[in-house]
C-alpha cells in the first residue's frame, strides 16, 4: 500500500511517496518533494499566509508531479491520499486539503485529514523502531509541547508554551539580530563562532512546578542585550542566547520524564527546531543521564515535511482508525487533546 502525503500548512510545500510496509526504513520514503517558500517571505521576516497560499496554489501540482516521477509510480498505484487538516494558517490549509479531496474523489481512493502535530510526533517511527510509550518533546516554529505517547492517537500533554513556541522566540531574536528568516538555523550558525557563556540571561520558570515553558522572559532580555551592545560581538549573543534556550528546554524535560505516568524507555524530539545540534546532543546528555533512549528524525524530516503526513496516516490506519470522511473540514486550531 502506497499513501501520497500532501503538506501545506505553513510555508513549505510538499508532497511525498510512502511505501510504509518496506522492511528496509530507508526505502520507506519514496519521494518527499519539498518547495520551501522562503525567498518569498524572508523580506518580510515571517510567513504571510496570503503569499503562502497562493504558492502553495501554483506549487502542488508540479510537487504531485515530481514526486510520482521520483517513486516511479502512477496514481492508480496510490492507495490513500493523506493531507494535513490543521493546525496552521487556513488558507495553505484549504489548498492543500481541496486538492487532496478532488484526487481522493477522482482516483475514488480513500482520504485521511491528518493533525500536523501528530505528523511530526509520529516521524520518528518512520526512520527507527522506537517503541510506545516514549516522551516527546515537539519544538516547532508555531507550537511547543512534552507529551507523553501512549499510542497512536493517544497523547497525554504533560506541558506546553504559555506565550511563543521556541521556534518562533529563535526567529524573532534572530530578526533583532539582524539574521535573516527563518532564524533558528542562522542563529545556530552565528553561534559556531560565539562565547556561550559571555551572556547571561535569565533562568525562566524556576519558581513554576510542571514542565510548561515560556520564552517572553528570554526574547526581552535578548532584545534589550542587542539594543544596549550594538558594539559588542553578535556572534556572542547567539551562542549566549542559543545556550540559554535550549537549557531551559532541557531543564523542563527533565521534569516532563518524572511526570510520565508510564514506564518510557525513550525520549523524543521532533519539530523543526529538533534540527538544532546543541539541542540534540544535549538531549542525548539526559537520556542516558536518565537511563533511557535518546531519538530525533534526521535532519531533513525535523522541518515541516510531507513524508511524516503520510506515515501518521499510516500509523493511523494500522492502529484500526476509520479513513476520513470527504467532508472532513479543514481545522486552523486543531488541538490534538
Ligand atoms: O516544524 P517547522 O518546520 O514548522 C512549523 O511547524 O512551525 O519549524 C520551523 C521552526 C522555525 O522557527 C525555525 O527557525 C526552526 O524551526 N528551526 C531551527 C533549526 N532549524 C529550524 N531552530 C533551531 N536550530 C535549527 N537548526
Ligand atoms: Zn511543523
Amino acid at each position: 500500500m502506497k499513501i501520497l502525503g500532501i503538506e501545506t500548512s505553513c510555508d513549505d510545500t510538499s508532497v511525498a511517496i510512502i511505501d510504509p510496509l518496506d522492511k528496509s526504513l530507508s526505502h520507506r520514503i519514496r519521494a518527499n518533494i519539498t518547495q520551501s517558500q522562503i525567498f518569498v517571505h524572508k523580506k518580510y521576516g515571517g510567513v504571510v499566509p496570503e503569499y503562502a497560499a497562493r504558492n502553495h496554489m501554483s506549487s502542488l501540482e508540479d510537487c504531485v508531479i515530481e514526486a510520482l516521477e521520483q517513486a516511479g509510480v502512477g496514481l492508480d498505484e496510490i492507495g490513500v491520499i493523506a493531507v494535513t487538516a490543521g493546525p496552521g494558517l487556513v488558507g495553505g490549509l484549504l489548498v492543500g486539503t481541496v486538492f487532496a479531496k478532488t484526487l481522493a474523489m477522482a482516483l475514488n481512493k480513500p482520504f485521511m485529514a491528518i493533525n500536523h502535530l501528530e505528523g511530526h510526533m509520529l516521524t520518528v517511527r518512520l526512520c527507527y523502531d522506537v517503541p510506545f510509550p516514549f516522551l516527546l518533546c515537539l519544538a516547532s516554529g508555531g507550537h511547543f509541547i512534552f507529551a507523553e505517547i501512549v499510542e497512536v492517537g493517544k497523547y497525554r500533554i504533560l506541558g506546553e508554551t504559555l506565550d511563543d513556541a521556541a521556534g518562533e522566540c529563535l526567529d524573532k531574536v534572530a530578526k533583532l539580530l539582524g539574521l535573516e528568516y527563518p532564524g533558528g538555523p542562522n542563529i545556530e550558525k552565528l553561534a559556531q563562532h560565539g562565547n556561550p557563556q559571555r551572556f547571561k540571561f535569565p533562568a525562566p520558570m524556576l519558581k513554576h512546578n510542571g514542565c510548561n515553558v515560556s520564552f517572553s522572559g528570554l526574547k526581552t532580555a535578548a532584545r534589550n542585550l542587542i539594543q544596549t551592545n550594538n558594539y559588542v560581538d553578535k556572534s556572542d549573543i547567539a551562542a549566549s542566547f542559543q545556550m540559554s534556550v535550549m537549557s531551559f528546554i532541557v531543564r523542563q524535560a527533565r521534569k516532563a520524564i518524572d511526570m510520565c505516568n508510564l514506564d518510557i524507555s525513550s525520549i523524543v524530539l521532533a519539530g523543526g527546531v529538533a534540527a538544532n545540534k546543541l539541542l540534540r546532543s544535549m538531549f542525548e546528555g539526559l537520556a542516558s543521564n536518565k537511563g533511557l533512549r535518546f531519538y530525533a528524525p534526521p535532519l531533513n524530516l525535523c522541518s515541516d515535511n510531507a513524508a511524516m503526513i503520510a506515515w501518521a496516516a499510516f500509523e493511523r490506519i494500522n492502529a484500526g482508525y476509520p479513513y476520513s470522511p470527504i467532508t472532513a473540514s479543514t481545522n486552523p486550531r486543531w488541538a490534538l487533546a
